[in-house]
């Protein structure tokens, strides 16, 4: 399979602008595109600071790193973002009215031949891909965060996925260094929002069972299944609101055993989202609280 050299990637957040530096890093062009010149100004900061850790570590040399940022560009016009592209990965919010406008722009603008990858977390890759006019070259590309550190890409295929595009997107994962799963059939959660969420609420259940604690549960994954963190620490971090939501959508597609735990609804009604808000499952008290 050939390699790409240029990539664009649509949208320069918090997974854009990391899914952008990990492919500048194995050696790729890379432009990256997002309306906000607020937020592409904050993605080429927070590039530079990584490689700069990366330096640092004595991972790579300040040459390489002087290299890997003059592969990347970063672009307020999509025509210029676009040009010469082999594959367009886009990571906008989770939305999928934005996501479809967005598909149907990259789609008009680039040659059929041209990977167009999304980076959603749950959306339908398949409703997302009915934006285009050619919905067999649109494929589920979910990297996980952050992605230059992070080992998986989870690779969705739409109903209308053509093994070729499958194909490229597995050794596009090769290429940028990653192990890469395939989801066959483009359902809700795909594989790891399904299976993570099943482990979720059941920690969620068994605490608000009373049969053990917080602490312990986080305990238990740490020590007993080797996870990094605990449900609870992780949920702290990756925001209540998210996992409720993530929640509700499941319930909508396999019912009451995805239903949300009342611990959870009361807790974002209360507004405790997590660390970013100072408090979700655990405390996080500032030092002038
Ligand atoms: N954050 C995570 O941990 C994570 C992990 C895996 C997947 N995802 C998925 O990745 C996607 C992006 O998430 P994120 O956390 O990077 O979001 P983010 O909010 O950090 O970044 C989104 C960026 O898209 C830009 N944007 C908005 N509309 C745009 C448009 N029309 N064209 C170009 N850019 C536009 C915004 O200005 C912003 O900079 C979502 O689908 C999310 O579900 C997120």
């Amino acid at each position: 399979m050939t390699q790409i050299s240029r990539l664009t990637v649509i949208g320069s957040g918090t997974m854009g602008h990391g899914i952008g530096q990990l492919a500048a890093m194995k050696g790729i062009e890379v432009s990256i595109f997002d309306v906000d010149d607020a937020a592409l100004g904050r993605a080429s900061q927070s590039v530079a600071t990584s490689l700069a850790r990366f330096v640092k570590k004595e991972t790579i040399s300040e040459q390489e790193s002087a290299d890997i940022l003059a592969r990347m560009n970063f672009r307020s016009n999509l025509d210029e973002a676009l040009e010469g592209a082999e594959a367009v990965i886009e990571a906008v919010p989770e939305v999928l009215e934005l996501k479809q406008r967005v598909f149907t722009d990259i789609d008009a603008r680039t040659s059929p031949d041209v990977l167009l990858g999304t980076n959603t977390s749950q959306l339908s890759i398949t409703a997302i891909a009915s934006a285009t006019k050619s919905p067999e070259r649109v494929v589920g590309m979910h990297f996980f965060n952050p992605p230059v550190i992070m080992r998986l890409v989870e690779i969705i295929r739409g109903t209308l996925t053509t093994d070729d595009i499958l194909a490229r997107t597995v050794a596009l994962s090769d290429q940028l260094g990653k192990e890469s799963i395939v989801c066959q059939r483009d359902t809700p959660g795909f594989i790891t929002t399904r299976a993570i969420m099943a482990l979720r609420l059941e920690c969620i259940r068994i605490f608000e069972e009373g049969i053990a604690s917080m602490e312990d549960l986080d305990k238990a994954m740490r020590l007993a299944f080797n996870h990094p963190m605990g449900q609870f620490e992780l949920n702290d971090y990756n925001g209540l609101d998210i996992a409720l939501q993530g929640s509700r959508n499941l319930r909508e597609a396999y019912g009451e055993r995805f239903a949300p735990p009342p611990s959870l609804v009361s807790r974002v009604a209360a507004g405790r989202l997590g660390r970013k808000t100072g408090a979700g499952w655990y405390e996080y008290p500032t030092d002038n609280k």
